[in-house]
C-alpha cells in the first residue's frame, strides 16, 4: 500500500506513534522517526526532533533529503506539554496556559510551516496532524467525575486551532499538489480508572474507548492515493463518543 513511500512520523515515540510506525513500515514504506526519545525497533531511522525548534525540523528535512532525496508524507503527533499540563481551568496560570499553547500549537504550526515550504519544493507533499474530539467537541466534564482527570483547557485551545490551522494550510497551498488533513481521535484505553471508563464507554456507539490499532487504518488510508483528494479535513475516529 505504501511500498518506496518515505514517511516522517514525528511523535512516534509515543502510545499511539509507536503502533503507528509498526503498521506503516509493515506497509512496505520506509519510516523515519522524530521525537525527543526513540522507543521503537532497528528497523527505523530515528532523528532527534523538537517541534519547537525551527532549527530541528530544518535539520530533519536536510536529512531526509539527503539521505532518501525525497519525501513523501509526514505525520506529526507529537504531545508536548509542560509539568503542569491537565490542571483544572481555575488552576491553570496565564503563564502555563501560555507556555503549553505555545509548546503544542505552535510545534505545530512549525511543522505545518516549514514542511509545506519542503513540499513546495519537491512539488507535493501530504501533512497529517493530530488533533482530538476536544478539538471540536464541548469537554463532556460529567464523564470525569471522581477522578483526577478533566479536559485540559489548553489542550482543546491547541487541539481546536489544530483543526482550523489545517484547512488554513490546505487552502493556501491550493493547486500545489499538496494534501494536508488532520485526525481527530476519542479517548484511547491507557490505563484509566474503571469509573472513567464505564462512563466514557455509555457515550460511544459500539465498542467504547479505543486501541491505539483502531486509530492505524484511518491514518493508512490518508498516506495511501486511495485517499487523493481528500484536502482540508478533520477525520473524527471516536465510536460516535461526540454524536
Ligand atoms: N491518547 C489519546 O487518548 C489521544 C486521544 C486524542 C488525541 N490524541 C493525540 O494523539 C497524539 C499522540 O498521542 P499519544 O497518546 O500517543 O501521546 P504520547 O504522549 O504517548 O506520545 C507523544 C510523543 O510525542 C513526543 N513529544 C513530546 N514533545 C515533543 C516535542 N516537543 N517534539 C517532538 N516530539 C515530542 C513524546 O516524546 C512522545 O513520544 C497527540 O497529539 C494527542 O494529543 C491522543
Amino acid at each position: 500500500m505504501l511500498k518506496n513511500k518515505v514517511i516522517l512520523i514525528i511523535g512516534g515515540s509515543g502510545l499511539i506513534g509507536t503502533k503507528l510506525v509498526k503498521a506503516i513500515y509493515e506497509n512496505g514504506a520506509i519510516v523515519i522517526v522524530g521525537d525527543k526519545i526513540n522507543n521503537n525497533d532497528n528497523n527505523h531511522e530515528f532523528f532527534y526532533l523538537d517541534i519547537t525548534s525551527e532549527d530541528d525540523i530544518n535539520k530533519c528535512i536536510l536529512f531526509i533529503e539527503n539521505k532518501y532525496s525525497k519525501l513523501d508524507a509526514v505525520v506529526n503527533l507529537a504531545y508536548p506539554r509542560n509539568k503542569n499540563h491537565g490542571n483544572h481551568f481555575f488552576d491553570v496560570s496565564y503563564t502555563d496556559f501560555c507556555e503549553n499553547v505555545n509548546l503544542h500549537l505552535g510545534g505545530y504550526f512549525l511543522v505545518l510551516k516549514l514542511f509545506s515550504k519542503y513540499f513546495l519544493k519537491q512539488g507535493y507533499g501530504n501533512i497529517i496532524s493530530f488533533s482530538s474530539i476536544y478539538g471540536f467537541l464541548t469537554p463532556r466534564f460529567e464523564i470525569y467525575q471522581g477522578t483526577n482527570m478533566t479536559v485540559p483547557v489548553e489542550y482543546s485551545a491547541s487541539k481546536s486551532a489544530i483543526i482550523h490551522l489545517t484547512k488554513y494550510v490546505a487552502k493556501y497551498l491550493k493547486n500545489k499538489n499538496i494534501r494536508v488533513n488532520c485526525i481527530s481521535p476519542g479517548g484511547i484505553l491507557d490505563k484509566q480508572p474503571e469509573i472513567f471508563i464505564e462512563k466514557y464507554n455509555k457515550n460511544c456507539l459500539n465498542k467504547g474507548m479505543l486501541y491505539t490499532e483502531d486509530i492505524v487504518g484511518t491514518v493508512l488510508f490518508l498516506l495511501s492515493d486511495n485517499s487523493k483528494y481528500i484536502n482540508g479535513q478533520n477525520i473524527i475516529i471516536d465510536d460516535g463518543f461526540s454524536l
